[in-house]
């Protein structure tokens, strides 16, 4: 007993030499340089029962940096000759995360040497990792030759709350769209050509991408609530170049990156227009086959100049099959155990929308590249390339009758990119028999007027069984319109 008072005295002495000096609060964001490092390099860390610690790099690390930390509170130096309870926090693509239980609170350490300029943050949570690269990606709504309808990853999906019998009431057409969440995650875009040396190249974190300049710029922001994912912000991009893939990535409060999602700009020969800003439709969010408005800022149709041919015949559809479908007695009398009335009207809405606006498209470069590598002369030996499946895209010429008799003849050829039959299927299984809806059959001639085979296989229980199983993807593919 005697023996070990000078033993602590001696290590209580040690700490009081050699404790970090600086310190990294809980739920806080250190920004550090290299050349202002504390000496020595080390933060003591909060006491919490789950310590989330990340490290994100600002800048690309030539020389090797490591972090090291411990919980355990005899520890003050945690370094590359380990210990007990000592941990390196390894860092991939500038991003580490490190998560454990800091009863006593502990140490993390720098170890190795780096540029002076090397720049870093450290964050500590016990709520999740602080940076973090989101698991959803950015979204593409649709592209014209030099401009692009991009979205965030959503929040704050919507709650619908379904009418009750007896006064079960269905709303009608929105005819503006719902107000906007009070508060929104704060994200930033940041687009630029793909390129092998480009954005994917770099540390892929928050604050390095903050650092990176875009290309194009930002025509309109503003929150939309495109689908029940819930609201996102919806970026229109102008002045971007024709035929041109792009990388981009979506910042969250400066600490979380979502991202790469890539996308590419149409032939310089795109004539259709974006349409956006539809409360009845909100899903369209794409190029449509009409003249260019000319009484437009940004050069798309929104709910004021759409001609009114268009909106008031899709608004009477709207008003006529509700009233038709209160027929039933809804909430009353269950035409399903899985879906109601007011499931049924959300369908049938998301499908007249995406056959009442036609939306324009062309084949992805991806898949012309694909048919002009199996033609090369060299020969290939991966056999397991499974072959890009082409978009689902029917030519119009000038001539053609229009696929909507609203939309007033484009004056010109273009390619209609047809929806995808699983939105047309989505309303037959929700609606009640008595209202006829009905799909075609893939085995007779539903291509003709859907895209079929790309979300859903063609077997009935082939659910996202489908080649490729989307309706695009995160690469710039676009196969059929998903609204
Ligand atoms: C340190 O972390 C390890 C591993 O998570 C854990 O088993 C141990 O209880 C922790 N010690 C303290 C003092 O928090
Ligand atoms: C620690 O925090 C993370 C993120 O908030 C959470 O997913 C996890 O369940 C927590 N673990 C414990 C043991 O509380
Ligand atoms: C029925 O519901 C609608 C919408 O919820 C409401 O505006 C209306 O006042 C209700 N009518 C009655 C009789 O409760
Ligand atoms: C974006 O465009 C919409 C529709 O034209 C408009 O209502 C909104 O005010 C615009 N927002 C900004 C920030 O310009
Ligand atoms: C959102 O983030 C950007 C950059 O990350 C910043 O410049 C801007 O001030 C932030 N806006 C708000 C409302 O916090
Ligand atoms: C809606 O119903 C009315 C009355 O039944 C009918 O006159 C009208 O043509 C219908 N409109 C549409 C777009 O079906
Ligand atoms: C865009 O570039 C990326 C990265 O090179 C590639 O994977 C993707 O297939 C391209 N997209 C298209 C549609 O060509
Ligand atoms: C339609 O195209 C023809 C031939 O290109 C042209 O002569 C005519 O002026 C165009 N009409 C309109 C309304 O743009
Ligand atoms: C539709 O599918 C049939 C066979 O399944 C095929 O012969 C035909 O070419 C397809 N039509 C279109 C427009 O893709």
């Amino acid at each position: 007993m005697l023996l070990e008072i000078p033993i602590l005295l001696c290590l209580a002495n040690a700490a009081l030499i050699q404790a970090a000096t600086a310190s990294l609060s809980l739920n806080s964001i250190l920004s550090l340089n290299f050349q202002d490092l504390p000496s020595p390099p080390s933060f003591s860390l909060p006491v919490s029962p789950n310590l989330t610690i990340t490290v994100a790099y600002c800048s690309s690390a030539t020389v090797s940096t490591r972090f090291f930390v411990t919980n355990n509170s005899f520890v003050d130096n945690p370094g590359p000759d380990g210990g007990e309870d000592v941990f390196e926090i390894t860092v991939d693509q500038g991003l580490g995360t490190f998560s454990a239980v800091f009863l006593e609170g502990g140490v993390l350490a720098i170890d190795g040497a780096s540029s002076d300029d090397f720049s870093f943050e450290i964050g500590a949570s016990d709520s999740g990792p602080m940076h973090e690269v989101l698991a959803v990606f950015p979204l593409l709504g649709d592209t014209t030759s030099n401009q692009a309808l991009l979205f965030s990853p959503p929040f704050d999906p919507p709650v619908f709350s379904d009418p009750s019998y007896p006064n079960y009431t269905l709303p009608g057409p929105s005819l503006s769209p719902p107000s906007p969440p009070d508060s929104s995650p704060n994200f930033t875009l940041l687009l630029a050509p793909t390129s092998p040396q480009s954005l994917t190249a770099l540390p892929q974190t928050a604050c390095m991408m903050s650092s990176q300049t875009s290309s194009g710029n930002i025509a309109n922001e503003s929150l939309w609530l495109r689908d029940e994912e819930g609201w996102r912000t919806q970026w229109i991009m102008a002045g971007l170049s024709p035929q041109t893939n792009y990388t981009a990535y979506v910042i969250q409060d400066s600490t979380k990156l979502s991202g790469p999602m890539y996308f590419v700009t149409k032939s310089a020969v795109f004539a259709c227009p974006l349409a956006a800003f539809l409360p009845y439709c909100p899903g369209v969010t794409y190029a449509i086959p009409l003249p260019s408005p000319d009484n437009s800022d940004l050069s798309i149709y929104d709910s004021t100049n759409l001609p009114s041919a268009i909106s008031d015949t899709l608004t009477a559809y709207f008003t006529n099959f509700t009233t038709t479908l209160t027929t039933q007695a809804c909430g009353r009398d269950y035409y399903s155990p899985l879906q109601t009335c007011a499931d049924c009207q959300r369908a049938y809405f998301r499908w007249l929308c995406s056959v009442s606006f036609p939306r324009c498209g062309e084949q992805s470069p991806s898949t012309t590249t694909t048919t002009s590598a199996t033609s090369s002369p060299t020969p290939t030996t991966d056999t397991t390339t499974i072959p890009s499946p082409t978009s689902a895209l029917q030519p119009q010429t000038s001539s053609s009758v229009p696929r909507n008799p609203a939309f007033t003849s484009l004056n010109m050829s273009y390619s209609v990119l047809l929806p995808c039959i699983e939105t047309c299927q989505a309303a037959d299984r929700a609606c009640p028999n008595f209202l006829g809806f009905a799909c075609p059959l893939a085995r007779f001639n539903a291509n003709e007027s859907y895209g079929v085979g790309y979300i859903d296989g063609a077997e009935p229980d082939g659910q996202g069984l489908g080649v490729p199983g989307q309706a695009q993807d995160r690469w710039g593919n676009v196969w059929c319109n998903f609204v």
